[in-house]
């Protein structure tokens, strides 16, 4: 572990590259604020800190994207990075360099790597089986191919994992499997991969997951890994891809996992190319520097394993920890499209002050891998109660008798010493806190400070003693007291709450609220004139935001469409006779209740009324209802299907939708329909 009581300490720090093809939302900037946070933290106090990250740019998802925008790749990752740079920004998140996989930094590191590993002997190439969609002329990927699954006959399911049952099997086993990108049938073809042999790495890796580079729940995680054996991991694609081709190796290219962690280096060395910096200071194996990336719980086996031993490998440092956290919710569930909390970063901005969400996040995130809950009505209250009600509120109550009575300056001495002394004191445990991620705890610490100053002004009662005749210096020498602690509470809130600092900062008039400057206590110090630094959120932003969500999802859809129209995306299914549709019993049902299914992403289940008869039914539609928006409404159920057992109990029919993931229309009949009429 590194030595953190270094006077000055060399610091890399990453956050995960977000892919280069779809907006900023609330879930990614769990991380990036969790990230800036620590870094303006170690900033604050001194260390040489470096903080860089850049888009993820290539992939097939990328490739396909452009070309359903009609746009070229380079077009469309050029035009989201601006998009990410300007959400970052409007977020307070402080990149040092913002930088492109699609670069020449990268495409260097990348073929300096590989090959590496490859004279080392660590890369392996075999022929592989895949399925290929001819009409595309490309490989496809699992999540590229639906069909029917082989277990339990649900349709509509990806490649690798059936959704209803939890099955797991190879595309090749699904039934009447479809490509998703052309509708057509995939064929299975052979082509040459590249593997990097990431078995040569196990007992390197062993050594390290011990030496606490990582937490300990991906300790025990990495441990199950290790148990089931590690494979060789497959690290090309063939061409039509957007990304860097292989050396020697005409027609591939590298798979975008293998050059996006190379993206941290490619990112820092154009960094240091324009600051003048170190590189290899900070790269070489016996680097005194330290590196850390930030991550999502979801991509530890690429950070964890994969990325150590091909850094390992070609004679690069290894992270010093790679720092994982959980996911975000919002009111308990995943965060929905339909139900607006599936909340885009520029729409959130849009409505509510990003520093909100900063001191939010801050407030409920901890150094483990916990999901954290963006509780709406929680979110307003500890906004409303800690930032406006105890911080700010301090420095209101202050300021006018500074101005007043002081004109404008604070006392020459200092009142209270004890109490100011502690407040300074304070700052090294904080520390602590900030440096071990437990930032909830930072945050309660600080809001505890925060309630002594405010009990002290309370006691003292300034606003009483300014109506007594001759008490006015005691009246100055309070409330000096009272700016002396809210400037201690600004150096602690500021990594959180970068923006609001930079108002106090200015309201105090001081050069910096650098993490030791609050050694200094103010005594006959100007203050310029008190603005507030921070309003309250107001409910009805929030449920504007949520409305405005919506809207964002219907726009997709419309692009999504526009683009190519339903009919491309899915052709129309081979003709059938009148009494082929005949067999098939449609009724009217009422939706009588509707519940969410413990460990299904997708389903919901529903009790159907037929008028007479009730039915269970287990529908693919969680992504866009909540369960009390259906009870009582009407739809359209297929009655006689043959029941279908499930993991979470049988399914005795199905209702009628429109559309897939992005969006799902219920079918719903024009009032006047009853229960149990049949549909023809
Ligand atoms: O999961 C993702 O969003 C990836 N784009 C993260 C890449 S992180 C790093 F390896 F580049
Ligand atoms: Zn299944």
């Amino acid at each position: 572990m590194p030595n953190t009581t270094r006077d000055t300490r060399q610091i890399l720090v990453t956050s995960a590259l977000p892919y280069a093809n779809g907006a900023i939302h609330l879930g990614h900037l769990l991380e990036y604020i969790q990230t800036d946070i620590w870094v303006r933290f170690q900033k604050s106090r001194g260390h040489e800190c470096h903080y860089v990250c850049a888009d993820d740019a290539h992939g097939t998802a990328i490739m396909l994207r452009a070309e359903q925008e009609g746009i070229t790749s380079e077009a469309l990752i050029e035009r989201v990075s601006r998009e990410h740079q300007q959400d970052f920004a409007t977020f307070g998140v402080g990149f040092d360099n913002y930088h492109s996989t699609h670069s020449d930094e990268n495409r260097h590191f990348s073929e300096l790597i590989y090959t590496r590993l490859r004279d080392a002997g660590h890369i392996a190439t075999r022929d592989i089986e895949q399925m290929y969609d001819p009409v595309k002329g490309l490989f496809l990927a699992d999540r590229f191919i639906k069909g029917t699954c082989p277990k339990c006959g649900a349709a509509d399911q990806y490649g690798d994992n059936c959704e209803a049952c939890s099955a797991t099997y190879t595309p090749a086993e699904l039934i009447d499997p479809v490509s998703a990108i052309s509708g057509a049938t995939p064929e299975v073809r052979s082509s040459t991969h590249f593997f990097f042999k990431l078995p040569d790495f196990a007992d390197f890796l062993k050594h390290w997951i011990d030496e606490e580079h990582v937490q300990s729940q991906i300790r025990n995680k990495l441990m199950e890994w290790f148990e089931a054996g590690l494979n060789e991991w497959d690290i090309s694609r063939d061409a039509p891809y957007f990304g860097f081709e292989i050396p020697d190796a005409p027609g591939k290219y590298f798979y975008v996992w293998l050059d996006a962690p190379i993206g941290y280096l490619a990112s820092f060395k154009n960094l240091c190319d324009r600051e003048g910096l170190d590189f290899d200071a900070y790269w070489k194996p016996d680097s005194q520097a330290e590196v850390y990336h930030f991550i999502g719980k979801d991509i530890v086996y690429f950070h964890a394993l994969f990325w150590p031993a091909m850094l390992h490998g070609a004679d690069f440092r290894t992270p010093t920890a790679v720092n994982c956290h959980g996911f975000v919710t919002v009111n308990g569930a995943k965060m929905s499209k339909s139900r607006g909390t599936f909340i885009k970063a520029a729409t959130y901005a849009e409505y509510l002050n990003p520093e909100y969400l900063r001191y939010y996040f801050a407030a409920k995130l901890t150094a483990r891998l916990d999901d954290l809950d963006l509780n709406l009505e929680d979110f307003a209250a500890r906004v409303n109660a800690d930032l406006v009600g105890k911080v700010v509120n301090i420095a209101s109550r202050c300021a006018g008798f500074v101005k007043k009575l002081g004109g404008g300056r604070l006392s020459a001495h200092c009142v209270e010493p004890d109490l100011v002394a502690r407040f300074i004191a304070a700052g090294d445990a904080i520390a602590e806190d900030f440096e071990t991620r437990e930032f909830g705890r930072t945050v309660r610490k600080i809001m505890e400070l925060a309630d002594e100053a405010n009990t002290y002004i309370a006691e003292a009662e300034p606003w009483v003693l300014a109506k007594q005749a001759g008490r006015d210096q005691e009246v100055l020498d309070i409330c000096s007291v009272g700016i002396n602690l809210f400037r201690q509470l600004m150096v602690y809130l500021a990594p959180i709450v970068p923006a609001m600092a930079e108002q106090a900062r200015a309201f105090l008039q001081l050069e910096t609220l650098d993490w030791e400057s609050r050694r200094e206590v103010l005594v006959d110090h100007a203050i310029a004139k008190f603005k507030p630094l921070m309003t309250r959120v107001e409910r009805d932003k929030i449920d504007a935001m949520i409305e405005a969500s919506k809207e964002d999802l219907v726009e997709e859809q419309k692009l999504k469409e526009g683009a190519k129209g339903p009919l491309a995306e899915e052709p129309l299914a081979p003709q059938i006779s009148f009494d082929d549709f005949a067999k098939v019993d449609l009724r009217i049902a009422r939706i009588a209740t509707a519940e969410y299914v413990e460990g299904a992403d997708k389903l919901l289940k529903l009790t159907l009324d037929l008028g007479g008869e009730t039915r269970t039914v287990f529908a693919g539609i969680r992504a866009a209802y909540a369960p009390e928006a259906l009870e009582g409404h009407l739809t359209v159920m297929v009655a006689n299907l043959a029941p279908r057992k499930m993991r979470f109990g049988v399914s005795e029919g199905m209702v009628l939708a429109a559309g897939s993931n992005g969006g799902i229309y219920l079918l719903e009949p024009h009032s006047g329909a009853e229960p149990g009429q049949r549909v023809r």
